[in-house]
């Protein structure tokens, strides 16, 4: 089938945009000793997730429990639930995996460890736990740089039923680009990279000076990851701890907000939304108004870092080249507003390819994506864990 004759909205994925991003990430991860255990949250795809195995990822991480089912059913044996999974509910599914499956998962409040420790104790199960820790972005986790954490991952290694084998963060705050006068774009992702590692790495001292276990055997695991914080992660010794392992995701496709950031160009945009334009009108100003079939429901309502509008139409799709004047600045559930300054050439029926803000929920948007090869579609492949959010 050729892409024009795809039905749309459709995502599209291109077939060596997306290979080279899974090699160049696998490459980094090998170049600085680290394990890759890529985050699925973007992809959602059982299909990729093999591929980045065959390519050397060790593992996988999820964010929600449906979608370690997913991974698991497919027969991957090592999974890290980078949340803290809360709920008696919860527990018994995850205690459903263990026979066939390595699942870890995150603890950062008593009451989360208590409850987990009591049903995993109460079923004769032992656990991997990860402390969720906080280094700067604040959402969960507890802090890096205080006594209290250490001596709470020691108490959580005491409780039955659970057993801490690492820590783990997310520097979401990668995402906020430069944060002072004179700070470039690649300084600012340098600055959380190397902030991410080092309060890994002292956290990782006070866990073996409290007597945590696994950091006192040299078998804690570290794990740390967004794709703007790896994009110049560089791995380093301190004081016989290194980072063992990095989750990024996103990078797999790409998308505005990463352009932006300066994280990779175009050219590593892997996914584009396909679309047709289906009603065109004129200002009083002169400028265009295009309708193109892909609204809040396919491009979804995510800004992006210094974006203006909702996605970036190309120009030229093949050579990744942005339509200039042209602005996604409104969306409809169904609508997706182009407004044209000075008009265009687009007229209704034709189709254009869109690079979203943020690919990882646009994903979420549809049970399928199209690998193509240029204006060849090589196949569909399914999106396995689409809205696994229980
Ligand atoms: C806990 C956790 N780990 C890893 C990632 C991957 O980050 P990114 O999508 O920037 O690669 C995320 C993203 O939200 C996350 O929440």
């Amino acid at each position: 089938m050729l892409l024009s004759e795809l039905p749309t909205p459709a995502i599209v994925i291109e077939k060596s945009r997306l290979e080279a991003n899974l090699q160049t990430m696998q490459e980094l991860a090998n170049a600085q000793g680290v394990a890759l255990r890529p985050h699925t949250k973007t992809h959602k795809s059982v299909f990729i997730a093999s591929r980045q195995r065959d390519l050397g990822a060790k593992g996988l991480t999820v964010a929600k429990l449906g979608e370690a089912e997913t991974f698991a059913g497919a027969g991957f044996t090592d999974i890290r639930l980078a949340y803290a999974l809360y709920g008696t509910d919860k527990y018994a599914r995850l205690a459903g995996l263990l026979s066939s499956c390595r699942v870890s998962f995150c603890v950062d409040t008593s009451e989360g460890a208590s409850a987990a420790s009591a049903f995993f104790a109460a079923q004769g199960l032992t656990v991997d736990v990860m402390i969720e820790t906080d280094i700067g972005y604040h959402r969960c986790g507890v802090r890096w740089d205080r006594s209290e954490s250490a001596a709470f991952a020691l108490w959580v290694d005491s409780l039955p039923g659970l057993r801490v084998c690492g820590i783990l963060t997310h520097a979401g705050h990668s995402y906020y680009g430069p944060q002072s006068e004179g700070e470039s774009l690649a300084d600012s992702l340098r600055r959380v990279s190397n902030q991410e590692r080092d309060r890994m790495l002292e956290f990782a001292v006070s866990l073996r000076q409290a007597g945590v276990k696994a950091a006192v055997s040299g078998d804690l695991e570290i794990s740390v990851g967004s794709t703007p914080s790896i994009r110049y992660f560089t791995n380093r010794d301190h004081e016989g701890f290194k980072i063992t392992e990095i989750r990024p995701g996103n990078y797999v496709f790409h998308d505005m907000t990463q352009v932006n950031l300066g994280v990779r160009g175009m050219e590593s945009c892997a996914l584009t939304v396909h679309a047709t334009v289906f009603s065109k009108h004129k200002n009083e100003d002169g400028s265009e108004r295009l309708f193109i079939d892909s609204g809040k429901k396919v491009l979804t309502s995510d800004g992006a870092f210094r974006a203006e509008g909702y996605g970036q139409i190309l120009y030229d799709a093949g050579n990744m080249v942005p339509m200039p004047h042209a602005v996604i600045n409104a969306l409809s559930e169904e609508h997706g507003w182009v407004l044209v300054r000075g008009g265009s050439t687009l007229n209704v029926g034709d189709r254009v390819r869109v690079v979203p803000n943020h690919s990882c929920v646009v994903v979420n948007t549809q049970p399928h994506m199209f690998i193509v090869d240029g204006e060849d579609v090589i196949q569909s492949i399914p999106v396995d864990s689409q809205c696994k959010v229980v």
